[in-house]
């Protein structure tokens, strides 16, 4: 390990300020080892010159950023979410939505697409005939969008948690990579957002996957996320979390139920409740 702490204050400080994701001392070893290609792209001998390079070069900072943003997922992540998807979630929003038909989800902190084109294939299942559904696909990550909207996945990719019957069905083969069909890409829809800054006007979700993000954040910002996200979802709402998060002491807005393995998290007061008129800034 050769990266500097100066150097790695900076590139932790930036990080921290445009996503608030914490890279804490400890982490260098990473942060060293997800910027070294960069650095040796750009023709700098070592990661301590090209992070010197970086206070002078803003748009080489969003490199860092996408460099340093853990996109790791897989489809169906951990299965048991999905589950309680199709068996606790979909049918009493069914009943609850027949007068409008439609569901809207977001997959926050999307990564590369596979959790919103996950739940558009169980959607594409389970939804009666005459249904609609919109699924908000967004991050932080302008890469990540770009490889959402394109639906191209490696074999490799592939390979983590795609069954063979929805490999055949809903993707077709493109060079070396599997493209999902114009139907489901017509569910998705990708939006840049940042989850630690106020959100921009977003619908009412029925359902919201938040997975595998807030445990790179600290407790404020999970706090502030987790309230902001509770005047987005529906009263009858459901919010699923990453199995290692949860909302527990964080925010006494939200009840939790069980479906098996998974804590399903449900608003427990309306976001007219929630809301506080010193909060002017957005949801
Ligand atoms: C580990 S992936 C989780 C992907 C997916 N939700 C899953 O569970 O498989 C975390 C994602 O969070 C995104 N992310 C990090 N900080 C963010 C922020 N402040 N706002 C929105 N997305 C963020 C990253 O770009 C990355 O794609």
């Amino acid at each position: 390990m050769t990266i500097t702490q100066t150097s790695f204050a900076f590139v932790s400080d930036l990080v921290r300020r445009e996503t608030a994701m914490l890279y804490d001392p400890g982490k260098e070893y990473l942060v060293e080892a997800r910027l070294l290609p960069l650095a040796r792209e750009a023709g700098c001998p070592d990661v301590d010159s090209y992070v010197a390079k970086l206070v002078t070069n803003p748009a080489e900072r969003d490199k860092v950023l996408d460099a340093l943003t853990i996109n790791e997922t897989s489809w169906f992540r951990d299965n048991a979410p999905y589950q309680a998807f199709t068996d606790m979630m979909l049918p009493p929003l069914l009943a609850a939505r027949s007068h409008v038909r439609h569901l809207s989800i977001w997959s926050a902190a999307c990564s590369s697409g596979q959790e919103a084109y996950s739940l558009a294939m169980l959607l594409d299942q389970h939804l009666p005939s005459g249904w609609t559904a919109q699924i908000l696909a967004s991050d932080v990550s302008s890469t990540m969008l770009d490889r959402v909207r394109a639906g191209r996945y490696s074999q490799v990719e592939m390979n983590r948690g795609m069954p063979a019957t929805s490999l055949v069905k809903y993707f077709s083969r493109t060079g070396s990579e599997w493209e999902v069909c114009d139907d489901l890409k017509k569910m998705v829809r990708t939006q840049s957002l940042n989850l630690s800054t106020p959100f921009p006007l977003l619908p009412t979700f029925d359902i919201v996957f938040l997975r595998n993000v807030l445990i790179y954040f600290d407790l404020d910002t999970k706090r502030d996320i987790l309230r902001r996200v509770h005047r987005v979802v529906a009263s009858d709402g459901f919010l699923l979390l990453g199995t290692s998060e949860t909302t527990l002491d964080l925010d006494e807005h939200w009840g939790r139920e069980a479906h098996g393995r998974v804590q399903v998290h449900r608003p427990t007061t309306t976001a007219a409740e929630q809301w506080q008129p010193t909060a002017m800034t957005g949801a």
